[in-house]
């Protein structure tokens, strides 16, 4: 694919999944899933820079994955710690600017720290916009919208009248980050498993089986070309 042919999308966002699945396939334990999962965000940053994309944002661990065995959210948390850590060095090389979202308090203090460090490090960087999904779940975040909202209104600050749609965007965690115009979801699920419900109103839709730790450049492009085939209507007609 020549790349200059293409209409890039602006934000692409992924559901990274299938980590497990690649592990078993290997007789590995499900972290090494993880691990090299991890591994394959590095690298797909980097791709989508070198791509033109503006704004990656990525499903890392969403509020239902709690309920999975102790051992592997304690696993994964280990390796988000090192992500992080790793991660603000990586931010300023490639001058990737990193922003978190989801609901913080369930994290213990020092990953939370860890972000507030990240965050800060990498917020003059005029690169890549890469926002890391963390005990993200859609719901979640627009009933903590609504929350905030409603108590606007409670303390006189707002009408109810004056609610509009940009409002509850500008509550959203997202609030200053476009609409992603491509979702990306592996492993062959079809689902949206609570990733941003409202901002992907009018966003196009790719699956594929490829697995998250064999995504690859290739990968991604495919995607792309897959978009570029695909007529955005915004509920209107196209002459
Ligand atoms: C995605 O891979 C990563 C997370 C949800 C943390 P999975 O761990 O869901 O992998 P599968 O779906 O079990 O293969
Ligand atoms: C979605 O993947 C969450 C993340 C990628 C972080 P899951 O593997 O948790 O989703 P389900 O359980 O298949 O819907
Ligand atoms: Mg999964």
């Amino acid at each position: 694919m020549a790349e200059k042919e293409y209409r890039i999308p602006q934000h692409v966002a992924i559901i990274l999944d299938g980590n497990g699945r690649w592990a078993k396939k290997r007789l590995m334990p499900r972290n090494m899933g993880h691990v090299q999962g991890a591994k394959t965000v590095e690298q797909i940053c980097e791709d989508a820079d070198s791509l033109g994309i503006k704004y990656l944002t990525v499903y890392a661990f969403s509020t239902e994955n709690w309920s999975r065995p102790e051992s592997e959210v304690g696993a994964i948390m280990k390796l988000l710690r090192n992500y992080l850590r790793d991660c603000i060095k990586r931010a300023n090389s490639n001058n990737m600017k990193v922003r978190v979202i989801g609901e913080r308090s369930r994290l213990s203090d020092d990953i939370r720290q860890k972000i507030d460090e990240l965050e800060k490090a990498s917020e003059n960087n005029t690169g890549l916009n890469f926002t890391i999904a963390l005990n993200y779940g859609s719901r979640d975040e627009i009933k903590r919208a609504v929350t905030e909202i409603a108590s606007e209104c409670a303390d006189g600050k707002i009408k109810p009248e004056d609610i509009t749609e940009q409002m509850i965007s500008e509550h959203l965690d997202t609030r200053g980050i476009p609409d992603p115009d491509l979702l990306i979801r592996t492993s062959g699920e079809e689902r949206l498993s609570n990733y941003l419900l409202w901002q992907l109103a009018y966003t196009e839709f790719y699956f594929t089986d490829v697995l998250w730790p064999d995504f690859n450049k290739e990968e991604l492009k495919k995607a792309i070309e897959k978009y570029n085939g695909r007529e955005r209507r915004y509920g209107g007609v196209i002459e």
